[in-house]
């Protein structure tokens, strides 16, 4: 195991009805700025829960941090707090409104920075205090420092880290009104989050595989349920909670990651605007495909452990834990293949080119350069 540090500040409110802790949660001396999408929030009575609980405080509304949330949303934003001195800010809505609202917390901490350059940066200086209100379990963004940012002049989309959040309310009840492809995105991410973190090489910690692999036989338990029956409480609080799990630092304790799925996934909602979820769902499984023979010991045991196959050669057993990865996407709705969305060899070098310039050199094992992207993208066909 590798040495390291775990600290993770964020409290986490969880439960029906919970919203309305933030009487208590938040500040009566700063001015409140409280950020939404594109309205999900008016429709599901969480609007209705924030407005209820925050009467009587200093507040300020920002709408339409859209979905994969752009620099020039926030650089409105932005402008806006700064207007009006705020000091602390609410995300009210799912990943997106919450990374969007990170992003501004730590401009409006650094004015002489504009907010790209914090992206491309990689990391913030500094952040004014926020917390969120999360209505969609997928990107655990509500018990993180992470946030990705997309650029719409540039078709770019890159990660970055600042503090995290101070509070997040998580009542599953406001689930109950996602459609069935947020929800089929949702459970991708969290599946994906957890192999990043796991699918690397066995032996680093026992108890890391252990909660990787139970989390991700608890997702494959959720799904089919999940999708039967959308509105039960304790399924989808189940979900809400595993995704916050996730990807919460909690399952990477001195272990190596991966991430380089997320970084091509990154490329294709970036050039095409495809659901973050559904990029996943596509590239994974080619991922694995490519780097089988890296990831065969972890293959091997995820295998084993997670789809319970015990029976043929080493080579079928990870060839059928890749089949069953494939399937699982497959069974929750999701195209797991590029020519299944449309998309061409073009863009597929158009990204081994851009991480080539770039140098890039993602995965465990630092190996995945533009040209091994180029071989996951062909895999993925
Ligand atoms: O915008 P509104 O009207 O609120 O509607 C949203 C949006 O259209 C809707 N929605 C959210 N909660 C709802 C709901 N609709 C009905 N009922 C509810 N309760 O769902 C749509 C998608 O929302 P979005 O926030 O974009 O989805 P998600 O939470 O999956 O976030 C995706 C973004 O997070 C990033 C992704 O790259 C992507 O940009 N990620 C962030 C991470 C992090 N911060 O740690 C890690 C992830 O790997 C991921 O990269
Ligand atoms: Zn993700």
């Amino acid at each position: 195991m590798r040495n390291f540090e775990y600290h993770n500040p964020t409290r986490l409110v969880f439960g029906k009805g919970e919203i309305a802790r933030l009487t208590q949660l938040a500040p009566r001396d700063k001015k409140i700025m409280i950020t939404f999408g594109g309205g999900s929030v008016r429709r599901n009575g969480v609007y209705e829960q924030v407005k209820q609980a925050l009467a009587g405080f200093d507040t300020v509304e920002f709408w339409g941090i859209e979905p994969n949330p752009s620099v020039e949303t926030v650089r409105k934003a932005v402008a806006m707090g700064r207007e009006h001195g705020v000091g602390f800010l609410l995300a009210v809505g799912g990943g997106s409104v919450l990374d969007g609202t990170k992003l501004i917390a730590s401009a409006l901490a650094t004015p002489e920075v504009d907010p790209w350059q914090i992206v491309l940066k990689g990391k913030a200086d500094a952040a004014l205090p926020y917390a969120s209100v999360m209505t969609l379990p997928a990107t655990g963004s509500e018990m993180n420092n992470g946030a990705v940012i997309s650029r719409h002049e540039t078709q770019e989309k890159y990660p970055f880290y600042t503090s995290y959040p101070q509070f997040s309310i998580l009542d599953p009840q406001v689930t109950f009104t996602l459609p069935p492809e947020q929800i089929a995105n949702g459970l991708t991410d969290v599946y994906a989050h957890i192999l990043e973190q796991y699918m690397t090489t066995p032996g680093q910690s026992r108890l890391m595989d252990r909660w990787a692999e139970g989390m991700l036989m608890e997702l494959i338990e959720l799904a089919p349920k999940i999708r039967v029956n959308p509105h039960d409480y304790d399924l989808m609080a189940d979900f809400m909670l595993v995704a916050a799990m996730a990807l919460n630092d909690m399952i990477r304790m001195g272990v190596t990651e991966d991430w380089a799925t997320h970084m091509i996934g990154h490329e294709l909602t970036a050039l095409h605007g495809i659901a973050h979820g559904a990029s996943l769902a596509i590239v994974f499984p080619a991922t694995l495909r490519v780097l089988r023979e890296q990831k065969r010991g972890k293959l091997l045991q995820y295998a084993e452990r997670v789809w319970k196959i015990t029976q043929g050669s080493e080579e079928d057993r990870v060839e059928e834990a890749i089949v069953r990865t494939e399937e699982f996407f497959r069974s929750l709705g999701q195209k797991t293949r590029l020519s299944e969305v449309g998309i061409g060899d073009e863009t597929i070098e158009r990204i081994a080119t851009r991480f080539n310039e770039a140098h890039v050199a993602y995965g465990e094992a630092h190996n995945v350069t533009g040209d091994v992207a180029r071989k996951i993208l062909l895999a993925a066909r």
